[in-house]
Formats: structure tokens, C-alpha cells, sequence
């Protein structure tokens, strides 16, 4: 098989290196992914954004199967455009691809299909939002309807607070169309957890449970982030639990989608709070988690693209998808500044010393390779992953790993793991 993966960050550098290890892919192209990927495959510069761009590649260099990583090109409708094409693609169609691109769509389908989620009211009239939210009062939570490189999403606790946010959003429009309408919903509280698994369609074939660190800081302070670290399995959503909980916040998506004429094929990601009535889905997403892609593949003990195929082919009976007993985890290193402004082109040291530590593997996220050096071109740079027997010890070796990388201005949290080991 020749696969083109599309997306450029630490879980595309996971998938590339996980597919990269399937008997059957026998070349790997990434579009337009990082230093990493380059190391396992051939980059080339078409970005995920640009549909036309990447149907054409996958049509010259006559690719087997596409992998998305992002949403973005999903929400632009890639696997409808492939589909046209004839090529099979792993992930949504434009409209399943709303569970994610639209958060009033997302709410709509959660209520129809009795998933437990935030009650909420849509408004796409500023003066009736704010109408609501005085009514209401705080803590309320504020969130742009479109796709908003996860910042469109304000915990607000006060009424003010509150009318900020929809004034930047719906006013100001600081996420462009994606603030032509919000979700306002009650504020959970309580431990989040996130739950991914594969679907062909119908069938289902669940992932272990997983936990984020969104916030830049230790103890969860300061502003969210695209994620600082994960692991697996978070023990908030133990083993035991899996099928009930994929009953409660999976399946019924699924079978929505299905009943609905767009069949769910790909990774379907529920992003849930563990409160006192049990979870409760916050947004799902329509692809991998990033960073919690890289523990979860680190811990996938099944050919990856025999499965995405069989999710592509409808057909996800005939694969198993087992997953290595151990913990996993990831720790991303940054660069000081981000989530703001932050430097670039720092150069990178260590990383082949610290895989030489057993079972790490180092994920490039905003990452170059030139002239054989590896230079940093984003916020998040890498993603040192561990695997070990508990999380005590994947931690321990995590860390041990990133002590062995050097670069300036590096930044990275010192906790990714402390909820879990408390429970
Ligand atoms: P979302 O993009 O909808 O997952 O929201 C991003 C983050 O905002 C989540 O990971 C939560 O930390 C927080 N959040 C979203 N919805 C709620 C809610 N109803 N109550 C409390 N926190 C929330
Ligand atoms: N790590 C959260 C996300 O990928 O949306």
C-alpha cells in the first residue's frame, strides 16, 4: 500500500511511525508534514487546507489509501472530494465531519440520540445571547458554533465574562464565521477524560481511555493550549467501564450517523467530564487527539493500516484491535511563550540519546529537518513518549527522556500524569 497521511504535528509524526510499521504500506507520504516525518516517509509541501492540492497529489503519486490527521480538511469535505476520486480515505465525509465543525450541529445530534451532555440554547442574534445569559446568570460556558483552533471556547464565571465573550465572538467576530452563532451551555465540573474508537460505519472498535493536559501550566493554570501531554489509560475511565460508557457517548453517534445517510467511517473522539451524574460529552471531535494520538498508538498492538482499512471498507469485524496492558505517556515539549508569542528556529539536541532510553519514542511536532539538524518551527516542538509497566514508571522514564533533550527556550509541564497517579 502507498498512504498519504495529511497534517504536520506530533500525531501525524505517531501515525506516519505506526504505519510505517504495517506489513502492507510499503510507502508512506506526508503532506505537508515536519522533521519527524521526514524521517519515515517523504514530505511533500501541500498543506492540509488545500483540498484541490491534495486530492491531485493523491491522484499523481496514485495512493492507496489517504490518512487525515487534522479536522480542518475533513470539515472542508477531503474525503468527499477522494471519494469522487476513487480513492478511499480514513475519516469523515463534510457532513459527519459537523460532529466536529459545528458545535450547535454536535448538540442538536447529542440531544436527538440521549447522549448526557450540558443542557445548552443556540443564538445567532447577539442581543437574544445576551438576553439568555443575564437571565441565566454564571458560571455559564460561551462557544463559537465553527472550528476555532480550540479558542473559541470561554468558561465564564461571571454574567460579564460572559457578555465579553459573546461580544468578541458574535461582535468582533475574532474567530471570523465560525462566531456567526454560539452554544451557551451550563458549566460541568468534575475531571476530564478522553474516549476515542474506531467505526466502519456500524461497528465499533474502542480505544482506552486517555487524559489531556490542555492548560500551559502546572496544576492546570493558565490559558489551554493545544495539549501539553497525555497518557493512557486515564484512570478516571477505567477498563471496566468501556462499554458502558461507549454506550452512553459512542454508540449513539454512531448509529445517528448512520440513520442519517453519512455513515461514520474513522476516529470518533468523545471529549468527556467525569461529574457527579457520571459522564458527560462536552464536543466530540472527528480524528485523533493531539497530543493523546501518541500514547494510544504507542500502546495499538494491531497493524494500523489493516485496520483503517477495514474501517474504510466497512468491514471492522475482520481486524482485531488489541492494545498493549502498559501505560503510555506523552510530555510535549514547547517553546517559552506559547500558547502566545513564542521564538523559532531553535536547534534541537538529544533526541537520539534519549530513545536510546527502552521504549521512548520521541514525536516531532513543530519541527524542520535541514542539512541533517532538526530546528523548531512552532509551539509545540516534540512529543517525548514513554511506555512503562504503570504510570509511575512511564512517567519516570518520560521524563528521564526529556532531561536528554536540549534546545533553548524550551518549556514544558511537569505534572502530565500527577491526576492520575492521585486517584
Ligand atoms: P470543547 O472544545 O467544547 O471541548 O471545550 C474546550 C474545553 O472547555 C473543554 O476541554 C473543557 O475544559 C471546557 N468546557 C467545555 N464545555 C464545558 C462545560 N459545559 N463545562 C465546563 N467546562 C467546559
Ligand atoms: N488534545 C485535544 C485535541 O486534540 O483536540
Amino acid at each position: 500500500m502507498k498512504v498519504l497521511i495529511v497534517g504536520s504535528g506530533g500525531r501525524e509524526h505517531a501515525l506516519a511511525w505506526k504505519l510505517g510499521q504495517s506489513n502492507s504500506v510499503k510507502e508512506l507520504i506526508i503532506a505537508p508534514g515536519n522533521g519527524g516525518t521526514a524521517q519515515e516517509g517523504e514530505n511533500v509541501p501541500v498543506q492540509a487546507g488545500d483540498i484541490p492540492g491534495l486530492v491531485a497529489l493523491a491522484k499523481e503519486r496514485q495512493v492507496d489509501m489517504v490518512v487525515v490527521g487534522p479536522e480542518e480538511p475533513l470539515v472542508l469535505g477531503l474525503a468527499n472530494s477522494l471519494a469522487n476520486e476513487g480513492v478511499p480515505c480514513f475519516g469523515p465525509d463534510a457532513y459527519a465531519a459537523n460532529l466536529e465543525g459545528s458545535k450547535a450541529f454536535s448538540k442538536t445530534l447529542m440531544a436527538e440520540a440521549g447522549v448526557p451532555t450540558a443542557p445548552f440554547a443556540v443564538f445567532d442574534q447577539f442581543e437574544q445571547a445576551a438576553g439568555f445569559v443575564e437571565q441565566q446568570g454564571a458560571p455559564l460556558v460561551v462557544k463559537a458554533d465553527g472550528l476555532a483552533a480550540g479558542k473559541g471556547v470561554v468558561v465564564a464565571q461571571t454574567v460579564d465574562e460572559a457578555l465579553k465573550a459573546l461580544e468578541s465572538i458574535m461582535l468582533d467576530r475574532t474567530f471570523g464565521s465560525a462566531g456567526e452563532s454560539v452554544v451557551i451551555e451550563a458549566a460541568l465540573q468534575g475531571e476530564e477524560a478522553s474516549f476515542l474508537a474506531f467505526s466502519d460505519g456500524r461497528r465499533i472498535a474502542l480505544l482506552p481511555s486517555s487524559q489531556d493536559h490542555k492548560a500551559i501550566f502546572e496544576n492546570d493554570e493558565g490559558p489551554n493550549t493545544g495539549g501539553m501531554g497525555a497518557y493512557s489509560p486515564a484512570p478516571v475511565l477505567p477498563a471496566a467501564d468501556y462499554e458502558r460508557t461507549s454506550k452512553l457517548t459512542i454508540a449513539p453517534v454512531i448509529r445517528q450517523m448512520d440513520k442519517s445517510g453519512h455513515p461514520y467511517k474513522g476516529i470518533l473522539y468523545a471529549g468527556l467530564m467525569y461529574t457527579q451524574q457520571g459522564p458527560q460529552v462536552l464536543e466530540y471531535n472527528v480524528r485523533f487527539g493531539d497530543p493523546e494520538c501518541q500514547p494510544l498508538l504507542m500502546r495499538l498492538d494491531a497493524d494500523l493500516a489493516e485496520v483503517m482499512l477495514a474501517c474504510i471498507e466497512g468491514r471492522l469485524d475482520t481486524v482485531e484491535v488489541k492494545n498493549r496492558p502498559e501505560t503510555s505517556i506523552c510530555v510535549v515539549m514547547a517553546a517559552k511563550g506559547y500558547p502566545g508569542a513564542y521564538p523559532k528556529g531553535m536547534e534541537i539536541h538529544g533526541v537520539a540519546d534519549a530513545e536510546k532510553l527502552d521504549g521512548v519514542k520521541v514525536f516531532h511536532a513543530g519541527t524542520a529537518l535541514q542539512d541533517g539538524k532538526v530546528y523548531s518551527t512552532g509551539g509545540r516542538i516534540l512529543g517525548v513518549t514513554a511506555l512503562g509497566a504503570d504510570l509511575a514508571a512511564a512517567r519516570d522514564k518520560a521524563y528521564e527522556a526529556v532531561e536528554r533533550i536540549h534546545f533553548e527556550n524550551n518549556f514544558y509541564r511537569k505534572d502530565i500524569g500527577a491526576k492520575g497517579l492521585g486517584r
